[in-house]
């Protein structure tokens, strides 16, 4: 019998926040294929994982992912392409072998997660595996609960928004919604600061950095953040009023 394809999301870093359902599934797999985006080979995904199950005895492969931009609809990067394939040939080994394969990803496996490029991977290679694909807290939400920030209330409009695209791209969705996320802000702080100063709205953000660990910090005057060294795992929520 051929092996199951597991696409996990562990949650943005407390393992309480992992559900039973990822839990049960890191338990009863023997390998578990980690996302790395360091050479060292450190993986959050991994880190958070392991503090809800016991990692003694489990097969890891880490892997490491290039950490550069994805364009949909334009190819992808030659580097990072083939980090993708690399990652489907090796779990496809083991699904043939009959093997599971868990991929614990950080927050949920819907919004910017590496693994579903490697679940299309495995699809554009014809892959006749069974894939399931559980859901798990985003930093999305748990930005918006450590914050107190609700994301829609009534019939608001929420956007999700990778910092990193061009002002113009930022403004133009900001006038489209009542709410929005900004993920991928390390960056760009004193761009993505200086746009909302610009829209006024700079008195309505909050940036919520390295959401539910242990040294979480939230920013409550997005302002005092520029020039200082924010955590990649920063997300920042702007309510318009
Ligand atoms: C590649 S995306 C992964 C998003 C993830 N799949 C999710 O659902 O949260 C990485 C971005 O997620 C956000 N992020 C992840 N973990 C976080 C945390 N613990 N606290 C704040 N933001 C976090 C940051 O904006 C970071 O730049």
């Amino acid at each position: 019998m051929q092996g199951t394809f597991y696409l996990v999301g562990v949650g943005p870093g407390d393992p309480q926040l992992m559900t039973l359902k990822a839990a049960g599934i890191l338990k009863k797999c023997d390998i578990w294929f980690v996302p790395s985006a360091f050479e060292n080979g450190g993986s959050m995904a991994l880190k958070i994982a392991a503090g809800a199950v016991e990692q003694n005895g489990k097969t890891i492969l880490s892997h490491r992912f290039p950490m550069k931009q994805v364009h949909r609809g334009q190819p992808a990067d030659p580097e990072v392409k083939s980090a993708w394939q690399e990652a489907a040939k090796t779990i496809m080994g083991h699904l043939a072998a009959g093997r599971d394969v868990v991929f614990p990803t950080l927050g949920d496996p819907a919004i910017y997660s590496t693994g579903f490029y490697v679940c299309e991977t495995l699809q554009e290679y014809g892959s006749p595996f069974q894939v399931e694909i559980v859901p798990g807290v985003s930093a999305v939400g748990a930005s918006s609960a450590a914050s107190a920030m609700p994301l829609c209330l009534g019939d608001e409009r929420l956007v999700v928004i990778p910092a990193t695209f061009a002002n113009e791209r930022i403004r133009e969705l900001l006038n489209l919604c009542d709410v929005a996320v900004f993920m991928k802000v390390h960056k760009v702080m004193p761009r993505l600061v200086g746009l909302l100063e610009e829209m006024g709205l700079a008195g309505n953000a909050v940036l919520v950095e390295r959401c539910s660990l242990e040294d979480q910090k939230i920013w409550t005057d997005v302002r005092e953040a520029v020039g200082r060294e924010i955590h990649y795992f920063s997300t920042m929520v702007v309510r318009k009023p």
